[in-house]
Parts: C-alpha cells; structure tokens; sequence
C-alpha cells in the first residue's frame, strides 16, 4: 500500500504528541486517507537528548537529511523561533511538500508569504496549531468569513497564564510554583516569558487578525500587558468581592484600524471567561450575521495540540485533489 510520508521538525512536548497520534490511531488514518500515515523523519537540535527514543525512527539533527527524503509529502513544524523554522518551511513547500506549523512566533512573522508561496507551489500550509491550541478556531473562521464579516474577538489565548492565574486562585500556589506545574505538563514555551509577558497571546492575536481582517495591527501601537504584577493576594481580595482576573485579548476592527489590546481585565461572574479555568482558552467571535459565538477548550499541551495538527493533515489531503479521501 502506498503511503503519505511525513517528517516532523521538532521533537519535544507537540512534535512527540503527533509522532504518538499517527503511531496510535494508524488504522483510523489508514481507512481516512486510503494510505498509511508514515514518519519517515525527525528533525531536532540535540541529537543525543533522543538516543533512547523509538530505535525504528529516523532522528537527525541535519534538515538536509530532512529535505532530501524521497517521496516527502508533508512536514510538521513544531520548532522554536522563527528561524531556520521560516526557512525550512519554505524549502519544503518549493519542494511541493503540503506545510503543517505550530510556531505562532514564526506565522505571525511570515504566514501570510508562506501562504501566498504554497498557493505559487499548488500545496498547503496548515496552521490551526498556532491558536488556541486543540480549539479548531482557523477553520471555524474561514468558515464563518465566507458569509460573515468579523468585526470583534476577543477571549483567553494563553493556557499557561490561565493555569497559572487558577493555581493561584484555587490552590494558593505561588507564581513561580504554578509556572513549575505548567512547565512540566509540557503548556509553556521553552522560554515561559513568552506566556507570562504576553508575547505568545501576542502573536496569536497577531495570526488572529490576519485571518479575520487580512491584515495586522501595527505592532507598535498593540497594548500587551502580562500577568507578572498579579499577586496571590491580589487574586485572593477578587475573590472575597466575587470577581476573577483573567488575562484577555481583544480585537477590534474599527474605522480608524485595528484595536488590540491584552491585558489583565476583573470580570464578573456573568461574563463567560469567568468560568474558564485551568489550561483552558475561549475565543469568541463577533460576525456581523452570525453574531457572537465561543468556542472553547484545551489551550495547550501535547495531545490537544498534536489534535490540531492532524486535522490540518487530513484539511490538506482534502483540498489536493491528487489523493482521494473517503470519511
Ligand atoms: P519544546 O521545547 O518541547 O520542543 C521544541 C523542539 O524543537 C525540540 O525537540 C528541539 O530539539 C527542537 N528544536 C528547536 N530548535 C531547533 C533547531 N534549530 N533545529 C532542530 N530542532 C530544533 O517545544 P514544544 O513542543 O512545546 O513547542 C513547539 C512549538 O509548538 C513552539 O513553536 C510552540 O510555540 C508551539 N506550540 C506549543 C504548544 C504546547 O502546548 N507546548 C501548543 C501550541 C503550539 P531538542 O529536543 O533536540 O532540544
Ligand atoms: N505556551 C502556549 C500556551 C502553548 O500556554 O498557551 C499553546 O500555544
């Protein structure tokens, strides 16, 4: 039987959670795609940290041995930083590869000429992983822009700053003992001053408003606050007044341009984003037919968002018209 052939760059809490779906859920894959899922390779840094892994696999710390693998169809990207992930990623989509991508810092830098390179090179570019991570929130909004036109989102991008802030809340953990417990559940960035100086909910916001208005904000006049001035004790004093802090990010399109603002906001037990708790995020989206709908979920993590990915896998396939897919 033939097969789809995959590579994966990156190999660490994603790029192991989608080596772990594909090996475990083969039969279902098989019978979706009428191939066998293959990983034919795997990118990472520090070849000896991967000594011990599965001895079958293919493990290089050079992405010419990557690239130049014959009958390549897709690689996943699940590094850290936009570069070389920019660079590989383009090299694979000249390579007519379908391209997969995790890293919201490299996709806000340079999604859109990934984009427009992949439509030049009759292949794909999926990026649901880089939001709200297992929350299918891309192809919900190039569902919802076919009618709609998105005026507003707004919502909790960030699983680390939430799982930190409900720590604290719930269990009176400190700061740097709720970013601990992130960081070993395998939420936070490689460097956690991504999540809690808000430059992960940053970029999202960033891929955000380029699906939803076709552009960006200029980034100079984003506001981004992050959650490092919330205290226990400040977060024990809302809770006597009945009132949570939640670190949110709101878009809002309007005459002059594009409002972003992230910050942390006190809301009432009315508002939605009172009740979302732990790693979870929520997004709602405000069209002008549809009006507001949420969407919620896990917002990090290795499984919910190896999830995303192979639903951009199974998206590619779908729209190439060289491979047939049967449900
Ligand atoms: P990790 O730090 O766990 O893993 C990163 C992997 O990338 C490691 O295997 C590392 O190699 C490899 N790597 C880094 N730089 C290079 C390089 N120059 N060449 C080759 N390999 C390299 O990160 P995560 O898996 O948590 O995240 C990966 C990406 O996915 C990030 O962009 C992140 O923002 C994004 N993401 C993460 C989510 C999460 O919940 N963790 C959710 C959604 C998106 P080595 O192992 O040898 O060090
Ligand atoms: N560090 C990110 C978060 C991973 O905590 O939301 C998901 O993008």
């Amino acid at each position: 039987m033939s097969a789809i052939h995959v590579a994966i760059l990156g190999f660490g809490t994603v790029g192991k959670g989608v080596y772990e779906i594909i090996r475990t859920n083969q039969e279902r894959l098989t019978s979706l795609f009428g191939k066998e899922v293959k990983i034919v390779g795997v990118l990472v840094k520090n070849i000896e940290k991967h000594a011990d892994y599965d001895k079958k696999l293919f493990i290089t710390d050079n992405f010419e041995e990557i690239i130049s693998l014959p009958n390549l169809d897709v690689v996943i990207e699940a590094m850290v930083g936009v570069e070389p992930s920019y660079t590989y990623l383009k090299q694979a989509i000249e390579k007519r590869c379908h391209a997969i991508t995790a890293n919201k810092f490299m996709f806000a830098h340079h999604g859109p000429e990934l984009l427009e390179l992949a439509k030049n090179f009759g292949t794909t570019v999926g990026y649901e992983a880089t939001v709200g991570g297992g929350i299918p929130i891309i192809q919900t909004l190039n569902k919802l822009l076919n009618i709609n036109q998105v005026f507003k989102i707004e919502g909790i991008l960030n699983g680390t700053t939430n799982f930190i802030l409900t720590k604290m809340r719930e269990e009176g953990l400190s700061f740097t003992d709720a970013l601990a417990l992130a960081q070993q559940l395998g939420y936070a960035e490689a460097d956690p001053t991504n999540d809690v100086e808000g430059f992960d909910a940053f970029y999202k916001m960033m891929i955000l408003s380029q699906v939803c208005f076709g552009e960006q904000p200029d980034w100079k006049n984003v506001t981004r606050v992050g959650i490092t001035e919330v205290t226990p004790e400040k977060i024990q004093q809302y809770e006597k007044e009945n009132v949570r802090i939640k670190h949110i990010a709101s878009l809002t399109k309007t005459d002059e341009g594009i409002e972003a603002v992230l910050k942390p906001v006190v809301v009432p037990p009315t508002d939605p984003l009172y009740h979302i708790e732990g790693v979870e995020n929520a997004i709602s989206v405000y069209g002008h037919i549809v009006g507001r709908i949420c969407l919620s979920g896990p917002g990090a993590g290795m499984f919910p968002t190896a999830s995303a990915i192979i639903e951009d896998l199974v998206h590619a396939y779908a729209k190439s018209p060289a491979i047939v897919t049967s449900a």
